[in-house]
């Protein structure tokens, strides 16, 4: 990003021989304070510090080994304020489209709280990203990606997940992947009003040219069903009933963590993310409206789900 000019937060790597250069770091920035593990630590290698003596205590310490190796080398970060959202992108390598916006809800508990989950819901469209913004984003992160990674030689086809965060109206990049995103996808893939094969193949060719991505103008809403106690330890081959009673005109429920029990033919729950009830609707309370109904219907034992999905999205229109 650095290389390619592409907004994000500032940042630089230290190690314990430069300490006192991480300190000076620090001072550089706005609390709170951002340090990263560079190394892997099973998403539990970020700390975030309320004033710079916190933050200088624990750059010490996680550079003596707070989480083994994998923080002997430590990112300090600027923290970035604002909603986040998540743009995906389709790429030939030289060719993009861009499929409609979303804006998922990764921890467990409602109002934000609690451990981060693979994502309890999901909305589109995403009212911040409008017109202007998505313009922005086209000029100042999209192409400088998909260019930067021509220009470097990486020939990449497929989906470019841009995770982004709007800071006063600007968007900055957080973080990128590889793939589409859940439960995103749920939710975007029902506003992709165009032949997903052909994009996908335009794609895989490297001919996507000037193929049409049509966005649907209708909203859509994800909200998943999880397995009681997860993210944590949950248990499994809990009876899905009323899947049968969900009206198929309002909603689609995609499975996740599901199975068929051969004993008794009847679907039961398999994993945490069990599934993912969406729905279109005129607007995001219309979606979210349509897939809460349909969550109603379906039960399981220890079934729980976020009743807030979307409800921050609605606050900001409102407003
Ligand atoms: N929902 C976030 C992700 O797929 O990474």
């Amino acid at each position: 990003m650095v290389r390619h000019n592409i907004p994000t937060a500032r940042y630089q790597s230290f190690t314990a021989d430069i300490l006192e250069q991480g300190y000076r770091f620090l001072e550089t920035l706005q609390p709170p304070y951002v340090l990263k593990a560079d190394g892997l630590a099973a998403g539990k290698g970020v700390l975030i510090l309320p004033t710079i003596d916190q933050a200088k205590a624990s750059l010490k310490e996680m550079l003596s080994g707070m989480f083994g190796a994998s923080s002997a080398t430590v990112v300090i970060e600027e923290f970035l304020s604002g909603i986040e959202c998540s743009v995906f992108v389709l790429t030939d390598g030289s060719d993009y489209r861009v499929l409609p916006v979303a804006k998922d809800y990764k921890r467990i508990g409602e109002g934000d709280t609690g451990p981060n989950t693979g994502g309890m819901g999901a909305v589109s469209p995403v009212s911040f990203a409008d017109a202007g913004w998505m313009e922005k984003v086209r000029t100042r992160i999209i192409e400088p990606t998909v260019r930067g990674l021509k220009e470097e030689g990486i020939l990449y086809r497929g989906f470019i997940f841009l995770g982004l965060i709007n800071v006063n109206g600007e968007p900055m990049v957080i973080e990128y992947n590889v793939r589409m995103g859940d439960p995103e996808t749920e939710a975007v893939m029902l506003r992709v009003d165009s032949d997903l094969v052909a994009l996908m193949e335009g794609a895989a060719k490297g001919s996507l040219g000037n193929m049409p991505l049509n966005h649907d103008k209708r909203a859509a809403a994800t909200v998943m069903m999880v397995s009681g106690g997860y993210p944590g330890p949950y248990e499994k081959g809990k009876a899905i009933n009323g899947l049968a009673d969900v009206d198929t005109d309002r909603s689609i429920v995609f499975h996740a963590g599901t199975a068929v029990d051969t004993e008794t033919g009847a679907v039961v729950t398999s994993g945490g993310r069990v599934l993912a009830v969406s729905s279109y609707g005129e607007d995001i309370a219309g979606a979210l409206a349509n897939s809460f109904a349909s969550v109603g219907k379906i039960s399981f034992d220890g079934a729980y789900y976020r009743r807030d999905i979307g409800r921050d999205l609605i606050a900001l229109q409102e407003k």
